[in-house]
């Protein structure tokens, strides 16, 4: 069941957004060589408990942290450790959501540690671009299918690969919501864009293939090839006046 917020919970949701993004800024200010995973999720965690907000992922499942850290080919989902250091020229995707006047805010970004490779760099922007192409796509009347069209459009032209395991959600007072997200599709398939919708549109792509593997540790995803993955997040609310950035600070 897709559930549509009135303007009035559109404006409590932002509030969750902005702690959201402002959490992801911290924590990306932070990627430098040297630098441990947990200290990232240490900083994106504070961020949030100072602002009064949750950190909507601990707990969830029984994830360990606030925050999600993928290094290079790990897609999604890296748990934060201190004996995971980052280094110079490492791709760093955060991921990291706050609940707040009983809304949740969920964005990704993907960040470089010192000088990465222009491949790496390109997977980057790419990726950071395909999420702003989708978000453009997300109009009311249009449809679901509109946006995973787009964003796939988008990378498989640059010669990128989009994971089709994992998608982009609808979120609201659940961080999971109807409808999922893919990012891939057929435009004008699937379900109808309503004013009030609030979704979370996370472009996954990978410079090889699209498969990927979860590790062990039961959370980690990983590209299958061993090729770069970047990962970039906005929880949206798709108006009347066209799509809306709720997690933009
Ligand atoms: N932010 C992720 C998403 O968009 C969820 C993280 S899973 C968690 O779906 F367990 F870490 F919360
Ligand atoms: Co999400």
């Amino acid at each position: 069941m897709i559930v549509l917020k009135t303007t009035r919970e559109l404006g409590l949701m932002k509030e969750a957004c902005v702690i959201a993004a402002g959490a992801l800024k911290a924590a990306g200010e932070a990627v430098e060589p040297g630098v441990s995973t947990e200290e990232i999720n240490r900083i994106a965690q504070n961020f949030i408990i100072k602002n009064g907000a949750i950190p909507t992922f601990k707990g969830y499942q029984g994830y360990p942290a606030a925050a999600c850290i993928s290094i290079n080919d790990e897609v999604i989902h890296g748990i934060p450790s201190k004996k995971r250091i980052i280094k110079a020229g490492d791709i760093v995707s955060i991921d990291v959501g706050a609940t707040f006047n009983g809304y949740v805010g969920d964005n990704a970004a993907t960040f470089a540690a010192g000088d990465i490779s222009p491949e790496a760099q390109r997977l980057c922007d790419t990726t950071r671009e395909s999420l702003y192409e989708g978000i453009k796509a997300a109009v009311a009347g249009g449809r679901l299918g509109d946006i995973g069209s787009t964003i796939q459009r988008y990378c498989e032209e640059r010669g990128f690969s989009v994971v089709r395991e994992f998608t982009g959600h609808g979120v609201g007072k659940q961080m999971h919501e109807d409808p999922s997200v893919p990012n891939f599709g057929t435009p004008g398939r699937g379900v109808r864009l309503l004013p009030g919708m609030t979704i979370a549109i996370e472009p996954m792509i990978n410079m090889g293939g699209a498969g990927i593997r979860q590790l062990p540790d039961g959370w980690t995803i990983k590209t299958r090839d061993g090729s770069l993955s970047a990962h970039f997040e906005h929880t949206i609310a798709i108006t009347s006046n066209g799509p809306v950035i709720l997690t933009k600070i």
